[in-house]
């Protein structure tokens, strides 16, 4: 077990339980058992019943409690939705949005629901320039104009109506506690808002929030309330995800854009709808791989690069060997240069995804990656298909044995989005117009470059890298996956699916496993901590830049094996991470 400290103590006690079960060859663990592979370094949790995967345990504990208590995965997924709101406000949120895949073995439908955020009415495309027309990051950043009109109230909401059987109330009532009697701070926790401190305290609704009465940091072990949030909640649990747009909290929201002449209105929130769309599909080696539309670029983006290497042998390449990441990154590159220029809200422009996603149009990309050579980002444009920063989202993965799965990825971009807090509502606003592109060409926080498709208009959804997934084989659930890490959330989300089936690793290998990026601009392929220096030696030779840098994404992700076993791998690149089987 490799980070048994990130677990609760519940549920290192179920696994040592599980543990002595197998010992005793009780019929029962027999199932829990055929998924435990003795002799793999890295060993996923098993459930018979279910699993969940969250990015904090206290979140996994409320939602494995849903699924034992008879709840379905939307209702685990809704309510984890609003305790991740309470437990880790850097990222889990009302303040944002984001997707949510719901598949539903039972009719065959796998659907998407965008809780995407919208520019408000009153936006215009050079709001983030200066005089000169220079894009200035500071304003779509760390100004109440970066936030665009949350849609995480509603999105959940809608997931649950269609799907859940909980009512609202229900799925609020453990946020809810949890804000009103707090819990105690995870290291985690008090370090993210230490890094974060200047950003936060500027602000004087954020300081009531997340800074003691004096001024000072809480440490880790002490206990965290948020009562402003609690209210905010009880209100949408008496009178409905309405009152979040309408209501109370809508009448705070639309005081605090008044107080720093900001351009959301009443109206915006009033007129906030989630949508229904379809997924993007494609296939990869036989599976059935669904995953985000746009608005996000990530289905898109996720099944064109499956395509162009579906046509190289992965598996016998060879996992992170310097042939496959080659490969890879030249899939990337590709990927991310059509990106730039096509990809936005289809609600405004036309997106050629039948292309981008076609299996000739990547047959013509595949052509022209040379095997020995890296082709320099200068020498690749988008085809014709007709910076680093810290930051957060949070992605989740809940399925149950009823055959309906959830993958859900939501965030208020940065850690802490803008670091402002709605007066008296006890949430964050997001800062996600940020992800507009602010000036064609000028690239956004996290490097990606975007183009006219993506420039802001009014109503507007700005374009997101989200890709929440699931993979089905033979019309069953497989794999359900997702990750945050801005623009790196396409090629994490990627290398899950592409560990599980081109190497056959266990859910908890694919996850852990060390990861790559490229994405065209910068010219260059990012690597964490675990690619060997030869491997890196053999990449430069072929022309490739290679950068070692941070750890990427947090793909909390689960395995549904044939006898229809749970597998869950939680990432250990959050420390809280936690998969829970039942
Ligand atoms: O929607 C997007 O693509 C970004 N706003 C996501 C930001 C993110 O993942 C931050 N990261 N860890």
């Amino acid at each position: 077990m490799p980070w048994p400290c990130s677990r609760p103590v519940k549920h290192r006690f179920v696994t040592l339980l599980a543990t002595l079960c197998i010992t005793a060859a009780f019929s029962a663990c027999a199932l829990a058992q055929s998924a435990i592979l003795e002799g793999e370094r890295f060993h996923p949790e098993v459930g018979e019943h279910g699993m969940v995967a969250t990015s904090h345990y206290l979140a996994s504990q409320i939602a494995h409690d849903v699924l034992a208590d008879g709840g379905n995965a939307v209702d685990a997924a809704v309510t984890a939705g609003f305790a991740l709101a309470v437990t880790q406000p850097r990222s889990g949120n009302i303040g944002g949005g984001g997707f949510m895949l719901i598949s539903d073995e039972k009719s065959g439908k796998v659907i998407a629901i965008d809780y995407r955020e919208k520019a408000p009415s009153k936006a215009y495309e050079t709001m983030f320039q200066d005089e000169d027309g220079n894009a200035v990051p500071e304003l779509s950043r760390y100004t109440h104009n970066a936030s665009g009109v949350p849609g995480t109230v509603a999105g959940l909401a809608l997931a649950l109506d269609k799907y859940g059987t909980l009512s609202l109330a229900e799925a609020l009532a453990p946020a809810i506690k949890l804000a009103d009697e707090g819990f105690v701070i995870p290291p985690r926790f008090a370090e993210g808002i230490r890094d974060a401190r200047e950003r936060l305290e500027k602000w004087d609704s954020t300081r009531k929030v997340f800074f003691k009465p004096d001024g000072s940091l809480y440490r880790a072990g002490e206990r965290f309330r948020q009562p402003d949030l609690a209210a905010t909640l009880k209100r949408i649990a008496e009178h409905g995800p309405r009152e979040f747009y309408e209501g109370e909290t809508a009448k705070l929201i639309v005081a605090e854009m008044h107080k720093h002449d900001a351009l959301m209105s009443a109206e915006d929130l009033a007129s906030y709808q989630p949508t229904i769309r379809e997924p993007v599909h494609g296939t990869y080696r036989g599976y059935d791989v669904y995953a985000m539309s746009p608005p996000s670029s990530g289905g898109a983006h996720i099944v064109q690069m499956l395509n162009i290497l579906e046509g190289y042998d992965i598996g016998a390449m060879g996992f992170n060997s310097a042939r496959t990441i080659h490969v890879m990154s030249e899939a990337m590159k590709r990927a991310y240069a059509d990106r730039a220029e096509y990809l936005g809200d289809t609600d405004f422009i036309d997106v050629p995804l039948e292309g981008i996603t076609s299996k000739a149009y990547a047959d013509e990309l595949r052509s022209q990656i040379d095997l020995d050579r890296a082709t320099p980002s200068s020498e690749i444009a988008a085809g014709n298909p007709l910076p680093y920063e810290s930051n957060e989202t949070t992605h989740f993965s809940i399925a149950d044995d009823s055959g309906l799965a959830v993958s859900n990825t939501y965030t208020i971009n940065f850690s802490y989005g803008s670091g402002i807090v709605v007066d008296g509502a006890g949430f964050l606003l997001n800062n996600e117009m940020d992800d507009f592109s602010a000036k064609p060409g000028t690239p956004n926080a996290y490097g990606l470059i975007g183009g006219e498709a993506n420039k802001i208009e009014p109503e507007k959804r700005m374009l997101s890298s989200m890709t929440p997934t699931i993979v089905k084989k033979d019309g069953k659930n497989f794999l359900i996956t997702g990750s945050p890490g801005g623009s790196r959330i396409i090629t994490t989300t990627l290398q899950v699916v592409m560990n599980v089936i081109d190497h056959g690793m266990n859910i908890q290998s694919a996850v852990s496993a060390p990861r790559i990026h490229d994405q065209w601009l910068p010219d260059e392929i990012r690597i964490e901590d675990g690619i060997s220096p030869d491997t890196v030696a053999l990449l430069e030779a072929m022309g490739h830049k290679v950068s070692r840098q941070e750890a990427m994404g947090a793909a909390q992700s689960i395995l549904i094996g044939d006898d229809g076993t749970f597998t869950g791998g939680a990432d250990p690149r959050r420390s809280t991470s936690s998969a829970m089987g039942l």
